[in-house]
């Protein structure tokens, strides 16, 4: 089942979060914020009650048509299922109906899991100055050392 976020769930997804980034730590980048102001453009999908999947975005406050997805996470044993897919669907959906023409994400270098899904899920890598191991990064885009990798894509 597919719904939208709830301020309910910052405590569940919180909880799992660094699992299931691989032991990183990731949950300082997941305030409650996001559950409070962005329900419209993030969901979780539930199996038997339990939240498997969630995805949180939003559409740009400053760059026209453009919408952003800041997270995206599936429970480890449901990975390869077609649980993130269908959330980016659904947020797809959800932001060209306020207008979006684009979607933009960024990921760290070292998430390669991430970059083949993004890259399946037809998303193009900005084209930098850098190229690290064949795929092009922005130097200390999100601070100094923090590089990144720069996803657009197109809704049309
Ligand atoms: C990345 C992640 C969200 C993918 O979730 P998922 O539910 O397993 O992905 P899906 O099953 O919907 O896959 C969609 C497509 O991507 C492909 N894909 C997914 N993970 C992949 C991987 N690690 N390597 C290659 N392709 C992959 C699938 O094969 C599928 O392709 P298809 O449409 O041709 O069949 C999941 O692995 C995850 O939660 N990782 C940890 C958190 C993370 O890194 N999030 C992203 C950065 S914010």
């Amino acid at each position: 089942m597919i719904r939208h976020l709830k301020e309910t769930d910052y405590q569940t997804i919180i909880s799992v979060v660094n699992d299931w980034w691989n032991g990183r730590k990731m949950d300082h980048m997941l305030p409650m914020l996001f559950f409070t102001h962005f329900q419209n453009t993030s969901f979780v999908i539930e199996e038997q009650d339990e939240i498997v999947g969630f995805i949180i975005g939003f559409v740009s406050q400053s760059q026209q048509n453009e919408a952003y997805i800041h997270f995206v996470g599936v429970h480890p044993q449901y990975r390869e299922l077609g649980i993130a897919k269908k959330l980016y669907e659904q947020f797809f959906t959800t932001v060209k109906q306020h207008g979006c023409q684009i979607v933009k994400c960024i990921t760290s270098p070292v998430n390669t899991n991430s970059i083949a899904f993004h890259q399946k899920m037809g998303f193009q890598i900005e084209e930098t100055d850098t190229l690290m191991e064949g795929i092009y990064v922005k130097r200390n885009y999100d601070g100094q050392g923090n590089n990144r990798v720069l996803f657009y894509k197109s809704l049309y």
